[in-house]
């Protein structure tokens, strides 16, 4: 039996590690998943049956009353609300290793060795610090709490006193573990830790904090294998703690700042108000401009490049917008897509959306790719994007967006943003460029402005 235990757990690592692979490409991600899908179905049921803890009856119940909860939930969650409902992936696996690590501590006779009960305290305080931290996150992304980063009086010192306080009672729960104290200690303090780690982070650094909650999700499931001597809950944990910071470093890169900037910096507070008002001492006015306009202009043009943000998402225009595309493309307009890498609210957003209305992959380009395309372009046209193009970035010091590389649109003989209304995007930075000369503001909703210009395009 445990031959065949351990070679399960072998198969289900190497089918994880091949499913990871596979997610690397939109191509093979389908392909991915359900490797990985197979890998944990493999673990959970070897596991539950070698160790006796249901049978097979109980396991077919399981998976039928989890697979349909898991289904009605993946059906119905909007494309929106994908970054919230991966923030609480993040916090149900803390917890998990939280309850885990804590069960099985209780179950101790004493006789455990000095490893064990040091796993058991790394999995109890990453795995709470994940569940609060990830909750606050959630709150932020769903607009429960504002997005912006929030800083207590004397923040960092009390980081590092409850840092202090959770070593402390770390290193007692390992010398002296028959006291219940210490581990419960370790769990409040871990859980407030894990809201003062993830209050001074907002705006746009949040991609970073997800990243890195995820991979603190993982470290903690890791940990919580060697709590149970479980080699594949050790090697999945390692898999997404490590490819978790993997893509933590890509996003500090993709911001253009290091981890310690954002995890300490707290960069820009809470202090906007939201709207876009002119620059400093002027008085200056946007000029409104229809669907119509728009699709006068685009009658006039060669070089479109399309740059979609987040209000894309919420106006599920990617349909409309490739009908648009194909119009353009079809009068001999060069029509591309701009992608910035924290555009939307989760890693690969817009990749994901555009993938979804079918986009041709060799459409969308980079930041990188596409930054010095845009001076030789006719019309950037920004659809429900506001931060990733807000030229604040580059020059206002005390932003919250500062330093971040963006899209150079404002580069464009003309730039087009098509939103609802002056307001500000995630971060809650005003954006100059509304009042730019050659910038167009085409108000409303994104699906009925692309509709009135697919409309428009078709009438010509
Ligand atoms: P944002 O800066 O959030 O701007 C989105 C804009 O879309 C808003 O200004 C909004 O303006 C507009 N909008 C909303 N609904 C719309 C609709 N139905 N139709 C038309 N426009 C609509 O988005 P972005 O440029 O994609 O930048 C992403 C931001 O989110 C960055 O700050 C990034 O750091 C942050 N973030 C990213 C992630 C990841 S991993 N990508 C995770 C968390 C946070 P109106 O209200 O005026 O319409």
């Amino acid at each position: 039996m445990i031959y065949l235990e351990q070679f399960s757990y072998l198969l289900a690592s190497v089918l994880f590690i091949l499913g990871l692979k596979l997610l690397g490409s939109a191509k093979t991600a389908r392909k991915g998943n359900q490797f990985a899908m197979f890998g944990m179905a493999l673990a959970i049921v070897i596991t539950l049956i070698v160790s006796g803890i249901a049978g097979p009856t109980q396991i077919i119940i399981g998976m039928v009353v989890g697979g349909l909860i898991g289904g009605i939930v993946a059906k119905r969650i909007e494309m929106t609300s994908m970054p919230q409902m991966v923030a609480l992936f993040n916090g149900f696996g803390g917890i998990a290793s939280t309850l885990v690590a804590y069960s099985e501590y209780m179950r101790f006779d004493g006789a455990e060795t000095m490893d064990i009960n040091v796993t058991v305290v790394l999995s109890l305080f990453i795995g709470t610090v994940t569940l609060t931290g990830s909750l606050i996150a959630f709150a932020k992304l769903q607009g429960i709490m504002r997005g912006a980063p929030m800083v207590l009086p004397m923040h960092q010192i009390l980081n590092f006193i409850l840092m202090i306080a959770a070593v402390v009672f770390g290193v007692l729960n390992v010398m002296e573990p028959a006291i219940p104290l210490w581990p419960i200690l370790i769990i409040v303090v871990a859980a407030i830790f894990g809201v003062t780690f993830v209050i001074p982070i907002g705006g746009a650094d949040m991609p970073v904090v997800i990243a890195l909650l995820n991979s603190y999700s993982g470290l903690a499931a890791s940990a919580t294998g060697f709590v149970l001597s479980n080699n594949v809950l050790i090697i999945a944990g390692a898999l997404v703690g490590a490819s978790g910071l993997i893509l933590t470093q890509l996003m500090c890169d993709a911001m253009n700042r290091s981890l310690f900037n954002v995890l300490f910096g707290a960069v820009g507070t809470d202090d906007s108000t939201g709207e876009s008002a002119g620059p400093a001492g002027e008085q200056k006015t946007v000029t409104r401009y229809t669907s119509e306009d728009a699709a006068m202009i685009m009658d006039t043009v060669q070089s479109v490049i399309i740059v979609p943000g987040y209000g894309l998402a919420v106006a599920q225009a990617q349909h409309v917008l490739h009908e648009m595309t194909q119009l353009l493309i079809a009068r001999g307009i060069d029509v591309k897509y701009a992608i910035h890498p924290v555009a939307g609210r989760m890693p690969g957003h817009m990749n994901v959306l555009l993938a979804e209305a079918n986009v041709p992959y060799d459409a969308l380009y980079e930041m990188d790719d596409i930054n010095d395309d845009f001076q030789n372009t006719d019309v950037a046209l920004i659809i429900g994007a506001n931060d990733v193009v807000n030229p604040a970035a580059r020059t206002k010091k005390d932003s919250p967006l500062y330093g971040m590389p963006i899209l150079n649109v404002d580069y464009a003989r003309t730039v087009m943003f098509v939103k609802r209304s002056m307001g500000a995007g995630f971060a809650g930075e005003a954006n100059p460029l509304f009042f730019d000369d050659k910038t167009m503001m085409v108000f409303g909703d994104a699906k009925a402005v692309i509709t009135g210009l697919v409309r428009a395009l078709k009438k010509d």
